[in-house]
């Protein structure tokens, strides 16, 4: 096959949703179809294994949230497909984001009673910043939920994007029957789901003036249907497949994963109009994905994922060329050309070495602590960096120490190297001894679950406080000076810290804080983020 051929069939996706709508079981209904398991419910069959195929720390399992984003592939008919794995917790909106860097359309699960949730609106807002197509899966038809056009309405008007339904239920709420598509101009009847979800549902297709429809369904929900097919003719949006590529019309679908209604039509609208991998911009232009030579980048670090292995894994995305198992690339982070040994892929809890991969393929590599998050890997003859990732300003500090001394060495390296992951932003207190780190993060539950892998994976039980500060800030003079707790006034307002590369960073309470500082330092410039090098 060619590598043309092979860019087509690929479609490399994230699932977003608010907890609880059902992106888990969604995903696993795409297994079942893409016959990636065999029967739905191993994943994921009762409240106590509340996690997915992707959640592997055992703290997902424990608290029942996704911490990490992980990836899962399979195929369906001739399309190979990625789906990557975010978070829906609040608290770990920074690996989402790397996450949502590697896709090229995005899926928004809806929890059909509950329309557009806080998380839904986060998530939404990064694909839309980076015009990624976004089809939407109005979720939990089989019971009661807010009325179809309403929930069309409510897409609209909070998330400010235009909504397409590609297919409207037949029923009344809680009762529905099957869904009209309105590309197909077909009518999907569903026969009752006698599995619980567990295997495909039976369902039959008909032309919508067929007899047999309204002998099914009854009169009062055939004429229903007519009156709101003709309100959405009229004053709906028109299918517009430009407007759905820039991300400003989302086609919606209407189902229920657990009862697989309607899951296999979306799999199959979706991968049809869903964008194979796109062309990627970088310092020396854009990088289409059929370009033979190779290019990829990290966006993803993660450490002992298998307590088995206790190895570390880098996770690339690949953007143009064929990857090789054992290739030498470039790495532009250090400028060195880098051999890419046991490159593996993911299904379920397995994994495999492959040996080849294409554009939109997502691969672990082995990753010796040489890999950081945003790195470009290209061939040695065409060498190139990608757009940087977005860094995100820490809003949570604590100071964090080894309970027991004797144990430095080993907090040391863990807490290095899940800094090196991107979870959490290491700083130095200047002056003080060794003993402790000042941590920074995004969010409060980062410092659990860093307490939980210092534990866990490096066997050092920690002594955590948490800090009163809420802003950090890069530190420069306008003249190159530099800036120490001594030049700086009212440095004891706030912590002078270093950050891993020494830069001086101000840790500080609040935004008047910051105020008072800048007022009171004229040639001081402060920076949310490090500064450019
Ligand atoms: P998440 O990954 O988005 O957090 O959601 P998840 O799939 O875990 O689904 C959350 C809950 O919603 C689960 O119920 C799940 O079974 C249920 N659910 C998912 N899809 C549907 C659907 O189409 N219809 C209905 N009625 N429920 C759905 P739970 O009771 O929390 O867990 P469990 O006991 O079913 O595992």
């Amino acid at each position: 096959m060619s590598l043309v051929d092979e860019i087509l069939k690929r479609r490399t996706f994230a699932i977003i949703s608010h907890p609880d709508a059902g992106k888990t079981t969604l995903t696993e209904k795409l297994l079942l179809y893409g016959g990636a398991i065999h029967l739905a419910g191993s994943i994921k069959s009762r409240k106590a294994q509340r996690h997915a195929v992707s959640d592997w720390m055992e703290i997902e399992k424990q608290r029942g949230i996704s911490v990490t984003s992980s990836v899962l592939q399979f195929d369906y008919k001739n399309f190979r497909i990625n789906i990557l794995d975010t978070p829906g917790h609040q608290d770990f909106s920074e690996d989402t984001y790397r996450t949502l860097m590697a896709v090229d359309s995005a899926v928004m699960v809806l929890d059909a009673a509950k329309g557009v949730e806080a998380q839904t609106k986060k998530l939404f807002k990064v694909c839309r910043e980076r015009r990624i197509p976004i089809f939407t899966f109005i979720n939990k038809l089989d019971r009661y939920g807010k009325i179809p056009l309403d929930l069309l309405d409510e897409v609209e008007k909070v998330l400010g994007i235009r909504a397409y339904p590609m297919n409207f239920p037949i029923g009344t709420d809680g009762k529905y029957l099957g869904v009209y598509d309105r590309q197909k101009n077909l009518i999907e009847l569903f026969a009752e789901d006698t599995s619980h979800g567990q295997t495909e549902r039976i369902s039959e297709i008909f032309a919508p003036d067929d007899e047999k429809v309204i002998a099914r369904i009854g009169q009062a929900n055939f004429d229903a249907l007519q009156d709101d097919l003709m309100l959405l003719d009229e004053a709906g949006e028109k299918f517009d497949v430009d407007k759905i590529n820039a991300g400003d019309l989302t086609p919606t679908f209407f189902g229920s994963a657990m009862t697989n209604f309607g899951v296999k039509n979306f799999l199959e609208e979706y991968l049809r109009l869903a964008p194979p991998p796109a062309p990627r911009l970088s310092d020396d232009g854009i990088i289409e994905p059929n370009d033979e030579k190779f290019s990829a980048f990290v966006f993803k670090i993660q450490a002992n994922m298998n307590p088995a292995h206790r190895d570390r894994l880098a996770f690339i995305r690949i953007c143009s060329g064929e990857f090789k198992r054992n290739m030498e690339v470039w790495h532009a982070a250090t400028n060195k050309i880098v051999k890419l040994a046991q490159p593996q892929q993911f299904l379920a809890q397995e994994r495999q070495i492959i040996e080849e991969a294409f554009p939109g393929d997502i691969v672990g590599l082995f990753d010796t602590g040489i890999f950081g998050i945003g790195d470009t890997l290209t061939d040695a003859a065409h060498k190139f960096k990608f757009e940087d990732f977005p860094i995100f300003p820490p809003e949570k500090f604590a100071r964090i120490q080894a309970k027991d001394t004797m144990k430095r060495k080993q907090f040391s390296k863990g807490i290095e190297q899940l800094t090196q992951e991107g979870a959490i932003q290491l700083f130095y207190p200047v002056g003080a001894g060794t003993d402790s780190y000042i941590v920074g993060t995004v969010g409060t539950l980062q410092f659990e679950v860093l307490q939980y892998r210092l534990k866990s994976e490096y066997k050092v039980d920690v002594l955590l406080t948490m800090l009163p500060f809420e802003v950090a800030r890069w530190l420069k003079y306008d003249d190159d000076s530099k800036v120490t707790p001594a030049t700086l006034r009212g440095a004891d307002r706030g912590m002078f810290v270093l950050d891993r590369k020494e830069n001086p960073v101000l840790i500080l309470e609040n935004e008047w804080s910051l105020g008072w500082i800048s007022e009171n330092n004229p040639k001081l410039i402060m920076n949310a983020v490090p500064f450019e090098v």
